[in-house]
């Protein structure tokens, strides 16, 4: 079976392990890739960037492409349908000195999908090759791509696609177990990502979808036979994840994280935006990380209270410093 590997070879690329971080919009920002790069994953990937934007050096573009050379491995995610932005785009991600390039077929997103982005792809899987194709030919740097498993459960493509990207000269593609009709909610079907895994001769085809911990990272393996895991909301509040993941299968055990860790992941994880971030995005950025370290906690109400209607940063690090977390 195939199983956790260290090293592992993308393509050309050789990386760390075959535990990846996904592009999170609005989420995998350059703090929260300080966070989750320090538990040393395979590769993080940046929030998607829009072709059309990139093209024309939107400077916000280019600032959610922000990254550190600690960040290595590190991919950029394109999204866009035009196959003639695909090229050029592919080559400005290489430039910037990404390790790889991805596109993104798996954004479900209304104002998104209308122009025939993200999972909007999905209905034109020719279109996907072409896009792919124009991307591989433009840089040296392997080309991948992210997939749902259709745009409903009556039109589940995973497996054409997953033999387009192939032959597009994809190195590998990342299938999340859902439907574009799905969203985010119910459980991943990980027999889509199964059923990618069969159709796959050389691409390395790798499980995303409610891998949570170390015990369902081990089930998407086994019942999947993926060769790598796509890590999302299970890193949210807990960055950690990658490196409970990597310890598992290195026969080391897995300890849950007391109170005082967690506040102390939490409060770095606060510094960054800190640094990085204007006031105002700071305590939004605040806002959104606090739900998530506090989601676990007993006795936490009170803090999330606090944490949820922040107004002073320096205040709202003060009490969570302050906080019986024992
Ligand atoms: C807030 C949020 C933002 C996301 N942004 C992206 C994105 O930019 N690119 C992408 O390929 N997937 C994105 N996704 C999808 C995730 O990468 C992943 O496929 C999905 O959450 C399923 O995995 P999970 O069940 O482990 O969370 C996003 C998901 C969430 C919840």
């Amino acid at each position: 079976m195939v199983s956790y590997k260290s090293p592992f070879q993308l393509g050309s690329l050789s990386l760390p392990n075959n535990v990846f971080c996904s592009a999170l919009a609005g989420c995998s920002d350059l703090p929260f890739r300080r966070m989750t790069s320090r538990y040393r994953p395979g590769m993080i990937f940046c929030e998607m960037v829009k072709m059309d934007a990139l093209i024309r050096h939107d400077p916000h573009t280019y600032r959610i492409l922000d990254y550190e050379t600690s960040m290595h491995p590190i991919g950029a995610q394109l999204c866009g349908s035009k196959p003639k932005l695909a090229g050029p785009c592919a080559k400005i991600i290489e430039e910037l000195g990404f390790d790889v390039v991805d596109l993104n077929c798996g954004c479900p997103v209304d104002k998104v999908t209308k122009d025939n982005s993200g999972s909007g792809l999905l209905r034109y899987p020719e279109l996907i090759g072409e896009i792919l194709s124009n991307m591989s030919a433009a840089v040296k740097i392997p080309v991948t791509v992210k997939i749902r498993a259709g745009w409903d459960e009556n039109s589940i493509i995973g497996p054409l696609v997953t033999e387009i990207a192939e032959k597009a000269g994809a190195k590998a593609i990342f299938v999340h177990g859902r439907t574009r009709s799905q969203g985010y909610t119910g459980p991943a079907k990980w027999d889509y990502i199964t059923e990618c895994k069969k159709a796959a001769k050389e691409i390395l085809v790798f499980g995303n979808g409610d891998v949570v911990d170390h015990t369902s990272a081990e089930k998407m393996f086994a019942q999947t036979g993926c060769d790598g895991v796509l890590l999302s909301r299970g890193t949210f509040g807990a960055p950690w994840l990658i490196e409970d993941i990597i310890r598992h299968f290195q026969g080391e055990s897995v300890a849950e994280k007391s109170g005082l860790e967690v506040r102390d992941v939490f409060l770095e994880h606060l510094d960054h935006i800190l640094t990085y971030q204007p006031e105002r995005k700071a305590l939004l950025d605040l806002r959104r990380i606090g739900s998530w370290y506090l989601k676990a906690g007993h006795g936490v109400k009170k803090l999330k209270e606090i944490v949820a209607k922040a107004e002073d940063l320096e205040e709202v690090a003060a009490t969570i410093r302050s906080f019986d977390w024992e």
